[in-house]
């Protein structure tokens, strides 16, 4: 079974705009639940331009299914999560200022930095995912650092996708059998869509999340919420 974790960093976006609260954003997470959604997923960002580190408490408090925080792990996010604990922390090799997720970590050279940030957060009960690439020798890396979980970053294979879709898969089921044998949990995200995403679930062993705002938000404009988030479900049948 794939999970279906929606990011809703769009929807904050969006209230952001007009210096209101709406969209609501704890309605939001609360009716995408209900729609089905099996996470809520939030990336506050050091200059909160998406959810703020303020949301992130009542958040926690009203989400029934799976928490998940995303987002480098520098001291004040560290605090914000240890502060509320979710069930599981992404960790993201972000810059402060970038426009979005655009590569996993180099678990080599980051090998004790991700190895004592991730043992301060599983010291306080939370899962640890880590933002990576289909590389072998960083999901070794991965392995090492003592990470529950890798989320594989699929920019590239979203990009691919429609050129050749075969070829795009290919590094994700190499490194996801790898990864599968090393005892690490699967989740992936980044410009999955109603087009790519069942192919990608179909075809990576042991898929046990997805992590979906972009496409999902967007789409919903079309479709409204709980269309939207039963048509991704659908995908991921
Ligand atoms: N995973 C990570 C680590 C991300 O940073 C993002 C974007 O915030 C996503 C998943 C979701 O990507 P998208 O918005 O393209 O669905």
């Amino acid at each position: 079974m794939t999970r279906l974790s929606v990011n809703i960093n769009k929807v904050a976006l969006l209230r952001n705009s007009r210096g209101s609260n709406l969209p609501n954003l704890i309605k939001v997470a609360r009716d995408c639940e209900s729609f089905g959604a099996e996470g809520i997923t939030v990336h506050p960002r050091p200059d909160e331009r998406h959810v703020r580190y303020a949301d992130i408490a009542p958040l926690r408090s009203i989400c029934t299914t799976e928490f998940n925080i995303e987002g480098y792990p520098n001291e004040k996010f560290l605090n914000l999560v240890l502060a509320n604990p979710p069930v599981q922390c992404t960790l993201v090799p972000d810059d402060p200022d970038q426009l979005t997720s655009d590569h996993g970590w180099d678990t080599i050279t980051h090998e004790s930095f991700l190895s004592s940030t991730i043992s301060r957060l599983q010291a306080a009960g939370i899962r640890v995912s880590i933002f990576m690439d289909p590389v072998d020798r960083l999901i070794e890396g991965a392995k090492r650092v003592g990470a529950d979980r890798i989320e594989f970053y699929t920019g590239p294979y979203a990009e691919q996708y429609k050129e050749n879709r075969e070829q795009a898969c290919a590094p994700y089921i190499a490194a996801a059998h790898l990864a599968n044998g090393l005892g690490l949990g699967i989740n992936a995200g980044h410009d999955l869509n109603l087009e790519n995403l069942s192919y990608f679930k179909n075809n990576i062993p042991r898929l046990l999340e997805v992590s979906i705002g972009h496409a999902l938000i967007s789409d919903a404009l079309y479709f409204g919420l709980k269309n939207t988030i039963q048509m991704y479900l659908r995908q991921l049948q």
